[in-house]
């Protein structure tokens, strides 16, 4: 029997009903201690439910957070991030310029990216981030003369929106409260041509949010989503899916839930469909266009 199999077999039984009760009081000690670390906790209704639950904290709003990002993330790529690179490089050979990165965290994928394909000279990359971490972001973009990097605060999430090529989101979306691909589409008059979403927790059940213990004693409420119903969305809106992949590093164990976990998370990327496409250009500038 291999480990993976063996700890599969030992949930299994945890999980059943004379022991779940115990699992759930000892994987609640370890969500709030230091060892909790990524571990995820809880099925709330909504995010509020999931913030009264959770000790009053700054979520990823909280520069310490922002170490790893700096010191490993901007100079080193992970095979997750091969699918994106080699989507968003035929992008730019299209003749895309504009990108949108939520969550993108101090310009990680900017920095690591740019070591292994040429960016575009007219490149504007725009991250909408919390802004602690928009703040250190700045200061590094500041100094790196990474003139084409510019940071915006989840507020602006909107405003930021219209007008780009390339829609990134990577192990992001799924953290703010009302992002959903689909609903963010909508909100947008002059939508992106490409959108690729990295490392989501997609599954085949109902939606539901959790919370998970992100580090330096913060936590926060998250999104998983129902597969199908995601993809659904957008291409309902004028996109297809063009490629998917399974995101073996990150999975998500939900203590008392066997049946809400995920083995791997996803990624996707959705291309627009003619009309979609010419959005970006203006030419379907009106919001019911695409709707
Ligand atoms: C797991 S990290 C992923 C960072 C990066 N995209 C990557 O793949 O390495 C999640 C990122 O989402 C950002 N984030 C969380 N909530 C956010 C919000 N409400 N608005 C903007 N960014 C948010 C965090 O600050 C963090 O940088």
């Amino acid at each position: 029997m291999t480990y993976a199999s063996a700890s599969q077999v030992a949930r299994q039984i945890l999980e059943g009903p004379l022991t779940r009760p115990a699992l759930l009081r000892w994987r609640r000690r370890l969500f709030f201690s230091e060892a909790g670390f990524a571990c995820y906790f809880g099925v709330f209704k909504d995010f509020d439910e999931a913030r009264d639950w959770l000790p009053p904290n700054p979520e990823f709003d909280h520069a310490a957070l922002a170490a790893e990002y700096v010191n490993v993330r901007t100079k080193k790529v992970f095979a997750y991030d091969y699918p994106v690179m080699w989507w968003l490089e035929r992008a730019f050979r299209d003749g895309a310029t504009r990108v949108l990165d939520i969550g993108g965290s101090v310009g990680v994928h900017f920095y690591a990216y740019q070591r292994y394909f040429e960016m575009p000279q007219a490149l504007s990359w725009h991250v909408v981030e919390v802004p602690a971490i928009a703040a250190i972001g700045r200061e590094m973009a500041r100094q790196a003369q990474a003139s084409a990097l510019s940071f915006t605060h989840t507020d602006a999430l909107e405003q930021a929106l219209a007008g780009n090529d390339i829609w990134l989101s990577a192990g992001a979306l799924h953290y703010l409260d009302h992002a959903r691909p689909a609903d963010l589409l909508k909100q947008c008059e002059r939508r992106p041509r490409h959108i690729l979403l990295n490392k989501l927790p997609l599954y085949d059940g109902e939606d539901y949010v959790t919370a998970q213990n992100i580090g330096a004693g913060c936590f926060a409420p998250m999104h998983v989503y129902n597969r199908q119903r995601l993809i659904d969305e957008v291409e309902a809106l004028g996109y297809a899916l063009r490629d998917e992949w399974q995101v073996p590093e990150r999975s998500l164990y939900l203590p008392g839930f066997p049946e809400r976990c995920i083995p791997a998370h996803s990624g996707l990327y959705f291309g627009a469909l003619g009309g979609a496409s010419q959005g970006v250009d203006g030419a379907l500038g009106d919001r019911g266009a695409c709707t």
